[in-house]
């Protein structure tokens, strides 16, 4: 097992890629502490909890620790990490994953969902890796995944329109990560970011797009792979980098 006895923050678990990657994990051996809002479903709202999530893990045989947490919230994101501290005594990796997207024309993007869109995807990826910076540069040992998205860099519409604010948001967390990656080197901690290269079937996607739009969606299997690969890293090893998981895929052979 690739990460037996590592502690993995996966935010964004409820549901998703974040689901998956936190179900990855725990097949590779890593206890995962599963971070996101919905404790159990709610009704009207999307589909998945971190407790449905914490009883897939559970039911490979791994351990989780589902933890309701606002990643835009510092002291909700302060008490997610001291509660992953307490159960398990540090943390090792972390997947910064949640994340929103708001698919309008700025003129009709009301100030509010842009500030949500920029906090959960941007600041909620800083208020995290604060949080969890100090018990990884103890150990001189970690890494940090930030997902990310192609709408970062897209400047045509997109194979799903895209809104603005979604994109400014990725755009500023692979600064951040190409940032952090510097700042963190010197204590062996990786930071890297991934974007899936295919749209991939979630609950989240569904919800903006019409069945019709839906053409040439893939499973989050090679995104997994990829964030497992990265979560194996430090310093050492592959840092600093934003790719798709097509990228990384090539270029280590995955
Ligand atoms: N699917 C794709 O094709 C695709 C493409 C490019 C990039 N991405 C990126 O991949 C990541 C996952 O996307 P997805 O498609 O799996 O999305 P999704 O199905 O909508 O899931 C989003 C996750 O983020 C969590 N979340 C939202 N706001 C939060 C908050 N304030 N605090 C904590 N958790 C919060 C949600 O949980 P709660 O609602 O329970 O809080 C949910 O678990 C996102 O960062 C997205 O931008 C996805």
């Amino acid at each position: 097992m690739l990460l037996k006895g590592k502690t993995a923050i996966v935010t964004g678990a409820s549901r998703g890629i974040g689901k998956a990657i936190a179900l990855g994990l725990a097949r590779e051996g890593a206890q995962v502490v599963l971070a996101a809002r919905s404790a159990v479903s709610r009704e009207g709202g999307l589909e998945g909890s971190i407790q449905e999530t914490a009883a897939s893990v559970e039911a490979l045989g791994g351990q989780a620790l589902p933890v309701q947490c606002d990643v835009t919230q510092e002291e909700s994101v302060q008490a997610m990490v001291q509660a992953a501290l307490a159960a398990f005594g540090t943390v090792d990796i972390l997947v910064n994953n949640a994340g929103v997207a708001f698919f309008y024309p700025i003129t009709e993007t009301p100030l509010k969902r842009w500030e949500t869109v920029l906090r959960v995807n941007l600041t909620g990826a800083f208020l995290c890796a604060r949080a969890v910076l100090p018990a990884m540069i103890a150990r001189k040992k970690g890494s940090i995944i930030n997902i990310s998205s192609l709408a970062a860099d897209e400047r045509d519409a997109g194979t799903v329109p895209t809104g603005v604010a979604y994109g400014v948001a990725k755009a500023g967390l692979d600064r951040f990560t190409y940032g952090l990656a510097v700042e963190v080197g010197q204590f062996n901690i990786a930071v890297n970011g991934l974007k899936p290269k295919e749209p991939v079937d979630t609950e989240g996607m569904r919800f903006w797009t019409k069945p019709e739009e839906r053409q040439g969606w893939v499973s989050a299997d090679k995104m997994v792979k990829c964030a497992l690969f990265l979560a194996a890293q430090d310093a050492s090893g592959v840092t600093g980098t934003v790719s798709t998981d097509e990228e990384l895929s090539l270029w280590h052979g995955l």
